[in-house]
């Protein structure tokens, strides 16, 4: 195995601590493991699945690939550059911790800039199987944010985008001062897919009042900064905007007349708290 994707983890072992029994772990060889025999191996893609077993759901290779199109299309630059403008500057007593990264276009890109180590986890091993493609410096983890397998006060930013939130584990985590960046749809997010379907979408408004009431009951929101462009889309791209949001899960989206989405708009909304 290429002793690169073995000596990133290195940088952050004395981080983690073991998803089955909490206890500290360390790297030995090509594993992490924890002095009660637990032990999970480094895959020859540059991931370590911590889960015992496995996810299902609509988070699926399919979504991933399509997330992963639209991302790379700049559809969402400006939200990781709200994002890298938030960091800029900040100090940080640790790693970052990207909880839920799916297919990792935010950990990727703060690997590149930020000189503390960036660890990716998301349940699904389709979205760290991608994140992984090509070798790159993030650690990548297969595993679960209700169940984070890090050290209590072992990072100094955790981020959580467009992703379910655990607060008692992020608090946990999180060093003194430590931040938490939390992105969150904004009141106009793919606002022309809404429209598109309508009364097929579970909800048909969107509010962040309970999500932002939510946070504050477990940390003090210091700041909320929102990003928010448009874009044309060639039809060619229409299939994978259509499958690459939760907002469309349970919706049968060969029934909507695709041919009438010619722009997205991308509205984000940062929470940055402490
Ligand atoms: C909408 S995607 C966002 C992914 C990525 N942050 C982005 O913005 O492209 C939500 C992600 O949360 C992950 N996820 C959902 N529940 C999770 C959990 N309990 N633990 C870890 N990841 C989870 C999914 O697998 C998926 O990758
Ligand atoms: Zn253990």
């Amino acid at each position: 195995m290429n002793p690169a994707r073995i000596e990133k983890f290195a940088r952050i072992a004395d981080a983690l601590r073991c998803p089955l029994c909490g206890a500290e772990m360390t790297l030995q060889g090509a594993s992490l493991r924890c002095g009660r025999g637990h032990g999970f191996d480094i895959a020859a893609k540059g991931y370590v699945n911590l889960l015992r077993r496995a996810v299902h759901d609509d988070y699926d290779a399919g979504f991933f690939e399509a997330r992963s199109h639209i991302l790379k299309a700049g559809f969402y630059r400006h939200v990781l550059d709200a994002l890298l403008d938030a960091l800029d500057g900040a100090k940080l007593a640790g790693p970052v911790l990207d909880a839920g990264c799916g297919e990792g276009y935010y950990a990727k890109a703060l690997a590149e800039t930020l000189d503390v180590p960036v660890i990716g986890l998301d349940n699904s091993r389709d979205a760290i199987v991608r994140a992984a493609r090509g070798g790159n410096g993030v650690c990548w983890l297969v595993s679960d944010v209700a169940n984070l397998p890090v050290r209590d006060g072992a990072v100094g930013c955790v981020l959580n985008i467009f992703t379910p939130a655990n607060y008692a584990e992020f608090t946990r985590v999180l060093a003194e001062g430590g931040w938490l960046v939390k992105v969150v749809p904004g009141p106009d997010h793919l606002v022309e897919l809404r429209e598109l379907a309508g009364e097929r979408l579970r909800h048909a408004s969107h509010s962040n009042r309970r999500v932002v009431e939510h946070l504050e009951r477990h940390m003090a929101l210091e700041r909320r900064l929102r990003t928010r462009a448009t874009f044309d889309v060639a039809p060619d791209q229409v299939d994978d905007l259509l499958r690459m949001t939760p907002l469309l899960f349970g919706v049968d989206t060969a029934e909507l007349p695709r041919d009438r989405v010619h722009s997205v708009t991308v509205d984000a909304e940062l929470l940055i708290a402490r």
